[in-house]
């Protein structure tokens, strides 16, 4: 079976895989308030998911990453989890979420087979949670990590969006409490996706590179070539279990090592998280349902497309009008 190359040489073998647009949050970088979701008949199916996914890993990926919204609130998504954790040749499955159904969901994701986590969490202050996410469930969220860690997993890795003025103030506590758990974090810079009405990047963004020089002051931490095939650049703390890693899409652009591609929920093949090149495998897998050459030769012709890099800049224009949760993170 042919592999999924672009046209600069770089293998897919990464799939992020959007499983819903829809969030019990409304983080202030992601979405408005008032953000309205898709109805029923616009999405996949779980199904239609799992026929993607298969069909994937049939090309060569080796790592699925599923992502929203929030992937816990679909109805049944353990069955599309439990369909995905069973595929020969796949050799990391694995989940974005921002923790509040943890605590129901920790364990039956273990047995299906989900090895890392990634959680999202900005900060530790109940006010200041409410203020980035427009709910009040830091509480609910904290348990579920909790739960996240007594169901055994073995990397747990907490995502935080750095904005100035909102927490830059407790990176610190974060990583104590990412370290005291033997967890990992990765600092991640704001990207300009949707028309969010409250972004401000010209005065929240921070650049990682300053961050990176405070925390090796504070924490001695040392660079290391550890990937997880993702976008991080990662550091180790001297006598720790965790890794800290710096995702940062303005001052270190990774796009030449880029090996992955997205499917929104609406069936919509991304080829770049800041691009708007795309292919619809909805009307291919609906017109031809079953057809598993079809669609196969629909992954690789998409190759072709593949951009060579994103262009965001920090004008607060958005560059890429789609939002974060209709892309798939
Ligand atoms: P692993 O390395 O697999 O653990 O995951 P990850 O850190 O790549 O994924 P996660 O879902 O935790 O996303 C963390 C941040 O990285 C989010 O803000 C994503 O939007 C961002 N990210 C992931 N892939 C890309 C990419 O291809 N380009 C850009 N610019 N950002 C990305
Ligand atoms: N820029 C950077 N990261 C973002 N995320 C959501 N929106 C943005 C954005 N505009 C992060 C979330 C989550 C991951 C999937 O993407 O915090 O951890
Ligand atoms: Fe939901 Fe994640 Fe978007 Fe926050 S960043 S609103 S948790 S999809």
């Amino acid at each position: 079976m042919p592999s999924l190359i672009d046209n600069f040489g770089r293998r897919v073998s990464y799939l992020r895989l959007s499983v819903t647009d829809r969030c019990d949050f409304r983080c202030i970088y992601c979405m408005n308030e008032d953000t309205t979701f898709l109805r029923r008949a616009q999405i996949l199916s779980l199904e239609e998911l799992a026929d993607v996914g298969r069909n994937f890993v049939a090309m060569g990926v080796k790592k699925i990453r599923l992502t929203g919204g929030e992937p816990l609130v679909r109805p049944n998504v353990m069955w599309l989890i439990q369909q995905l954790g069973q595929l020969p040749g796949l050799e990391e499955l694995t989940l974005t979420t921002n923790g509040s159904q943890l605590g129901r969901y920790a364990s039956e994701l273990k047995a299906a087979g989900v090895k890392r986590l990634n959680i999202s969490l900005d900060t530790l202050k109940p006010e200041r949670f409410v203020d980035m996410t427009r709910r009040d469930k830091l509480q609910q969220v904290l348990a579920g990590i909790e739960a996240a860690r007594d169901a055994g997993f073995e990397r747990i890795k907490l995502n935080t969006v750095v904005l100035q003025g909102k927490n830059v103030d407790e990176l610190d506590n974060l990583l104590n409490y990412a370290i005291e758990r033997g967890m990992d974090i990765s600092f991640i810079e704001e990207m300009p996706l949707g028309e969010v009405r409250t972004r401000d990047l010209q005065h929240t963004y921070l650049g990682n590179d300053a961050l990176l020089e405070q925390l090796q002051q504070r924490y001695g931490l040392v660079a290391s070539a550890e990937t997880t095939g993702g976008p991080s650049r990662y550091y180790r703390i001297p006598g720790q279990r965790s890794r800290v890693g710096f995702i940062s899409p303005h001052s270190h652009n990774f796009c030449s090592t880029c090996n992955r591609v997205r499917v929104t929920v609406e069936g919509r093949l991304l080829l770049c998280l800041g691009n708007e090149h795309s292919v619809d495998l909805k009307s291919v897998l609906r017109r031809y349902p079953g057809d598993d050459q079809r669609l196969r030769q629909t992954l690789m012709e998409a190759m072709a497309i593949k951009p060579e890099r994103h262009h965001f800049s920090l004008s607060d224009e958005p560059q890429v009008l789609r939002f974060m949760n209709m892309t798939g993170g």
